[in-house]
């Protein structure tokens, strides 16, 4: 594996530390130190203790059944999500609680309290049962970030229903590619959703995605109204609005679900072409999830909590939705853009309804220093108690500046990593134990074993990089992969046997902390989302003017990286600016806007080993316009020569 030398000797030089104060650390919900060692002496009966949190219909007999990479946790357990996020708290002191505080992007809003949330999450379910969806069937939900969404999830789970949510910034077909895999019997959408003051077509998205597959009913939300355009297909399309008019009111009787039945799919970027269908369970999913909540964001009744991510990922699944749902939580939620209308709208929510805890991705504080501390000085964020972090490495600049600008040097911040695989935060401080140190995510959390090892699984140390690896089962880890368990067995645990690999790569400290440096795949990370070579390199092939792409990720300021494609076009193609937006359009249309090629540089030839393999770590030399590694085994050093000085004109 490549590890990035000289961003490693940059982190080592990172000295600075900060302790939970006195006052953090006597009211945190984890403050005993013990607790890790407890933890690791009997992970299972950590997590069975954590697992006691929910509420069970029938106890489990078993902690875990450990096959290799199989893992089975609360085994012989029953519970129902929806009933353990909704219908418990919905009784007793929490029934009148605000659950969900919804802020739309026009400036509209909406309280959900736990006994409302109830109520729709209930006809929601009777109207989708209504319509034929069944224990086990698949529903895919393309929706803005509307209070309709969590509550299609939730009335999913209350069925038993398998959720897959697309994020509403996928094209049609990469929709189209979801719904295909996962066999989806009903499509929930919208007629368009709000962006920055702009229209998303959605529905007319969906639309077309849906002509090849077996999509029964289109469920539409009436967000936009007529602006959207959005065309209604009679027999096969049903406005949400008027099924829900027509649901009984009557309480929708959650589903027993087994600890092991699926709780939802996800979808996620790989090495090859074709996304995988992360397959998360219910009753281990849900006591990673709530466990986190407790521990690492220190979640309490008086809190509100806001997490900007949009529910499309797995960060709003989580935290948004199955993690402070479950804790009985206020949940803010925000529909639109960060600045819309103006740069302070983050500043603007969290002074309006006092939020407490605020859990973002680096790229989004990397944009607010770029705005300007002036946005959030303009308004009273004495309310925060807690910051998080989660996406990409922090580097320490905007660490430092959340710290000053947002946490008025007083609160926590806990730099959480994880993955769509992982189900919930592993590596992150708990913020009344740890202290933290700009840049680091800290160490694993309770119950959770990771270490860095070398090509033969051995632990590297304190002195080299390496693999990030975990070495035990944890209760949220993915199952399989949706329809492809050959995939999950040979990505996650073909390297080392019955060992989970990432695919970051990390250096320890000599604290034992971990500093993660980033993948070790063809996967990039663009503002924090998770973007594959090869889909973009597909994508690009697919136009046809292009023969050969390659696709690397360069480090951008913002963004953390952004894509640059290199492109050999086929016999008599004139490379020009049309063809440039061409070619972004085209990823634009086969992925979606946040695969759009930073720059696309024309190439009359690929470096290529001589074994023909696209040398990427030479590509990405070269978009960084960094002096020239070792190619000594390119097959034409010429090629090098030339791509290097089309570079600087496309600059
Ligand atoms: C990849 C997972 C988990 C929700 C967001 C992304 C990178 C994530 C951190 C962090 C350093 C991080 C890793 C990881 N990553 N959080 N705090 N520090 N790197 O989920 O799309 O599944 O991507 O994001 O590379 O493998 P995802």
């Amino acid at each position: 594996m490549s590890v990035d030398s000289e961003k490693l000797s940059t982190l080592l030089h990172e000295t600075r530390s900060f302790s939970p104060s006195d006052e953090f650390r006597a009211q945190a919900n984890f403050n005993d130190e013990t607790i890790y060692e407890r933890a690791a002496n009997d992970p299972e009966a950590y997590w069975a203790l954590q697992a006691e949190q929910l509420t069970w219909f029938q106890p489990f007999e078993n902690v875990l059944n450990w096959e290799p990479p199989h893992a089975q946790w609360f085994v012989g357990g029953k519970l129902n999500a929806a009933y353990n996020c909704v219908d418990r708290h919905a009784v007793g002191p929490r029934k009148n609680k605000a659950a969900i505080i919804w802020e739309g992007e026009p400036g509209d809003s909406r309280v959900l309290t736990y006994d409302m949330l109830r109520r729709e999450v209930d006809k929601a379910a009777h109207a989708l049962k209504g319509l034929g969806v069944q224990k086990g069937d698949r529903v895919t939900i393309y929706l803005p970030m509307i209070p309709e969404l969590p509550i299609s999830m939730l009335a999913c789970a209350k069925i038993g229903a398998i959720h897959s949510v697309v994020f509403g910034g996928f094209s049609s077909k990469s929709l189209q590619q979801r719904l295909e895999d996962a066999d989806a019997k009903v499509l929930i959408t919208a007629d368009g959703g709000w962006r920055r003051g702009g229209v998303i077509p959605l529905k007319a998205n969906a639309d077309e995605a849906l002509s090849a597959t077996k999509v029964e009913n289109v469920v539409v939300v009436r967000r936009v109204g007529d602006s959207a355009g959005a065309t209604m297909q009679e027999g096969r399309d049903v406005y949400w609005h008027d099924l829900m008019a027509k649901a009984p009111t009557t309480p929708f009787e959650a589903e027993p679900m087994d600890s092991e039945d699926i709780l939802y799919l996800l979808y996620t970027s790989g090495t090859t072409g074709k996304p995988k269908g992360i397959v998360h369970s219910t009753g281990g999913y849900l006591t990673g999830a709530n466990t986190s909540m407790r521990s690492v964001f220190d979640i309490k009744d008086e809190d509100v909590w806001f997490c900007t991510a949009d529910i499309g990922w797995v960060t709003g699944h989580t935290y948004i939705v199955y993690g402070p749902l479950s804790a009985g939580a206020t949940v803010v939620m925000y529909e639109g853009g960060p600045d819309y209308p103006g740069r302070d709208r983050f500043w603007e929510i969290v002074e309006k309804y006092g939020v407490t805890i605020f859990y973002t991705a680096p790229t989004s504080i990397r944009t607010f220093m770029k705005w300007g501390p002036e946005h959030p000085a303009a308004h009273d964020l004495s309310t925060l108690r807690l910051l998080g972090t989660v996406g990409e490495p922090i580097n320490p600049e905007a660490w430092m500046w959340f710290h000053q600008h947002i946490g008025n040097e007083r609160c926590p911040i806990v730099d959480t990593w994880w993955q769509t695989e992982t189900g919930c935060a592993m590596i992150a401080p708990l913020p009344g134990i740890v202290p933290t140190k700009p840049g680091s995510a800290t160490r694993a959390v309770p119950g959770i074993d990771v270490d860095v090892v070398d090509e033969h699984g051995q632990s590297v140390g304190f002195e080299n990089g390496g693999y990030l690896v975990i070495k035990k089962p944890w209760p949220s880890m993915l199952r399989t992969v949706w329809g492809d368990d050959e995939r999950f067995r040979n990505t996650y645990f073909g390297k080392f046997e019955g060992i989970y690999l990432p695919g970051d790569g990390a250096h320890l400290d000599e604290d034992g902390y971990v500093w993660i440096l980033g993948r070790i795949d063809d996967v990039i990370n663009v503002s924090g989302h998770r973007i594959g070579t090869a889909e973009v390199e597909s994508a690009l092939v697919s136009h046809s003017s292009v023969a050969e792409a390659a696709v690397i990720g360069r480090s951008h300021d913002i963004k953390g990286q952004a894509i640059t494609a290199f492109v050999t076009v086929r016999e008599g193609i004139e490379t020009n600016q049309e063809l440039v937006a061409a070619l972004k359009q085209t990823v634009v249309e086969k992925i979606g806007a946040m695969a759009r090629p930073e720059e696309i540089i024309f190439t009359a030839e690929l470096p290529k080993t001589r074994s023909a393999k696209i040398m990427r770590r030479l590509l990405r030399d070269i978009a960084e316009g960094r002096v020239l590694g070792d190619t000594t085994t390119l097959a034409d050093p010429s090629v090098v020569e030339s791509l290097k000085s089309q570079y600087k004109e496309a600059d």
